[in-house]
């Protein structure tokens, strides 16, 4: 039911190509960084110092290309960007923004720091939120959708009947949230970072399950605890496992929230009101 996602492990490779000794040395600080905290499905919170750090270093260096508001300009919009929206403090971004992608027009950064990287992902997901969050500011807007399109909408072009029913699971959900509400979980189901700052007791998104084939081919699977470029960590039956994914190492993860990330990047503003119209109708 939920798209498998594969991760191949080619930046892992390319930067043990780089060399040994910094991929070495870079994999020993990721792993000590790599504390086993629950990654929240594209929604980790965000600290609010460090995102406007972030936007001092992205606007002089990224907005002309990007936006100064990371928008799209003639580089693309970063806040729908997959890449960014998977990114955890930078460690997904960081080789594209030090090796760039110069045969496409996105030039090197090869002197930023980690924390200078990690920084600009903090900005870039402060973004991101308020995106999924803009709704609570334009709620005029929320209510202009046109019921009918966005029932075609959910059950042909948006394939939500993969997952969902509307005489099912979401038979009642607009009995159950503010219309705000459930357009931010329309958007992404992942508990509401205002609520999370409020200390208020959050549902846990459903977590992500992984499968790590080792070089060997002995097979480990459990629930996703974090993932980066270097390490996975999982909760198999026997514990909190790590491990490094050296060459050859291959992980696969299934993110039931895929689907919702996916859709995040493609919306249009009419689809998004047209599809909340149509949820309004089952109370
Ligand atoms: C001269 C223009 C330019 C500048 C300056 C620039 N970029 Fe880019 N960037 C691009 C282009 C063009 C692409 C798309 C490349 C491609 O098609 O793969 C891109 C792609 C990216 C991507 C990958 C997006 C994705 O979804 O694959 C990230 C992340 C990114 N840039 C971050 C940055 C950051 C951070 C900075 C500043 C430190 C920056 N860029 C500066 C032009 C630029
Ligand atoms: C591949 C599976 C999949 C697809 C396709 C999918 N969703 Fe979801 N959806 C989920 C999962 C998983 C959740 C989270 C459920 C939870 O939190 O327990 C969710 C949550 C939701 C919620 C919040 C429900 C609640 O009670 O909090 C809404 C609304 C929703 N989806 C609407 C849609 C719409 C509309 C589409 C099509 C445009 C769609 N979904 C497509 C998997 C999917």
């Amino acid at each position: 039911m939920f798209k498998i996602l594969t991760i191949a492990v080619l930046t892992c490779t390319s930067i043990y190509a780089q060399g040994d000794q910094i991929a070495r040395q870079e994999q020993e600080k990721k792993k000590q960084a790599a504390a086993p905290v629950l990654s929240m499905n594209g929604a980790p919170p965000v600290d609010a110092a460090a995102a406007e750090r972030g936007k001092k270093l992205f606007e002089p260096a990224c907005g002309f290309c990007h936006g100064l508001d990371a928008r799209g300009k003639s580089g693309p919009d970063l806040l729908r960007s997959t890449l960014v929206l998977h990114d955890e403090n930078g460690g997904q971004i960081a080789t594209v923004i030090r090796t760039g992608r110069p045969d496409r027009g996105m030039p090197p950064f090869a002197t930023m720091t980690d924390q200078q990287i990690s920084d600009i992902s903090a900005f870039l997901h402060a973004g991101t939120l308020a995106i999924s969050n803009r709704f609570g500011y334009e709620i005029k807007g929320l209510m202009t959708g046109d019921a009918k399109q966005g029932e075609a909408f959910f059950n042909v072009d948006g394939q939500c009947t993969k997952c969902h029913s509307a005489t099912g699971d979401l038979a009642h959900v607009a009995g159950k949230y503010e219309p705000v509400e459930l357009q931010r979980r329309l958007l992404l189901p992942a508990p509401n970072m205002i609520d999370m700052f409020m200390g208020k007791k959050v549902k846990p998104p459903p977590p992500s399950k992984v499968r790590v084939t080792l070089p060997s081919g002995e097979v480990h699977a459990g629930v996703l605890v974090h993932a980066d470029e270097f390490t996975v960590v999982m909760q198999e039956s026997g514990g909190v496992k790590s491990f490094d994914l050296t060459p050859g190492t291959k992980v696969d993860i299934d993110n039931p929230l895929a689907a919702h990330e996916a859709m995040l990047a493609k919306y249009t503003d009419a689809q998004m009101h047209n599809m909340l119209a149509y949820l309004e109708t089952l109370k």
